[in-house]
């Protein structure tokens, strides 16, 4: 794996495994704010404020991105939030260290939160901070088994179907239907038409937004 800057000064990772990097190459804390805060954690809380909290899942941990920005809105909005993320090939800390998220943020006391993330156990829950609980899994999508109706919020943050064609499937968004609760919502960067027809058979009513720079639109899959 190796640090690459993208064009908004923060870093992302490319994968060789994969042959692919982890955000967009124009910006990636900018991508992860539009797609999943503004366009996922916004929306839903708008539909669903009644919730006392929060309960969202991530496919594909990585650098912890999408988890560290979830938790500072937490914190932001006084909103507290149960956040679960799978991830099959976790980064090695050594490189979690070289990444410039919460110095980018201007969030470096955050540093010490970030880091715990990625130190604490796997499996179990972690209260980070009196907003934001916390688990990780280490195991497949493809294998983990979800609760029904427990999820009110997902990012879907899998590599390109080009690289990763499994994650992908209509038995997958199956499964991450049943995850959802009524009016939950999966956002996804990922506006692929094979995508969209996987989507729809598994039973989501979708909606197109405008993408981040690079990105004409993305998606946003309802549980109606
Ligand atoms: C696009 S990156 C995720 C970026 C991440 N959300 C972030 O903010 O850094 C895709 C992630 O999915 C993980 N992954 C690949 N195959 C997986 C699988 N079968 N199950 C769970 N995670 C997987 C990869 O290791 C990688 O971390």
């Amino acid at each position: 794996m190796q640090i690459i800057t993208t064009e908004d000064g923060s870093h992302t990772l490319f994968s060789e495994q994969f042959n692919e990097i982890y955000h967009s190459c124009h910006g990636a804390i900018q991508e992860s704010k539009h797609i999943f805060l503004k366009s996922g954690l916004e929306a839903v809380w708008q539909y669903q404020k009644r919730i006392e909290r929060l309960r969202i899942f991530e496919v594909g941990f990585g650098t912890g991105l999408n988890a560290l920005l979830t938790m500072l809105q937490a914190e932001k909005e006084n909103l507290k939030m149960d956040y679960e993320t799978v991830e099959l090939y976790p980064v090695p800390i050594e490189i979690i260290k070289g990444l410039n998220y919460t110095k980018q943020l201007n969030f470096e006391y955050c540093y010490g939160p970030y880091h715990t993330m990625h130190l604490v156990r796997w499996e179990e829950w972690h209260e980070l901070t009196p907003f934001f609980r916390f688990r990780k899994m280490q195991a497949s999508l493809l294998e983990v088994a979800l609760e029904k109706e427990t999820t009110d919020l997902i990012y879907f943050d899998a590599f390109a179907p080009e690289h990763q064609p499994e994650m992908w499937t209509v038995e997958v968004f199956k499964k991450l239907y049943e995850a959802l609760t009524l009016g939950g919502i999966l956002v996804t960067y990922c506006c692929k038409g094979s995508v969209q027809r996987a989507l729809k058979e598994a039973g989501f009513r979708l909606e197109k937004l405008p993408g981040p720079p690079g990105k004409r639109e993305i998606l946003r899959a309802h549980k109606n």
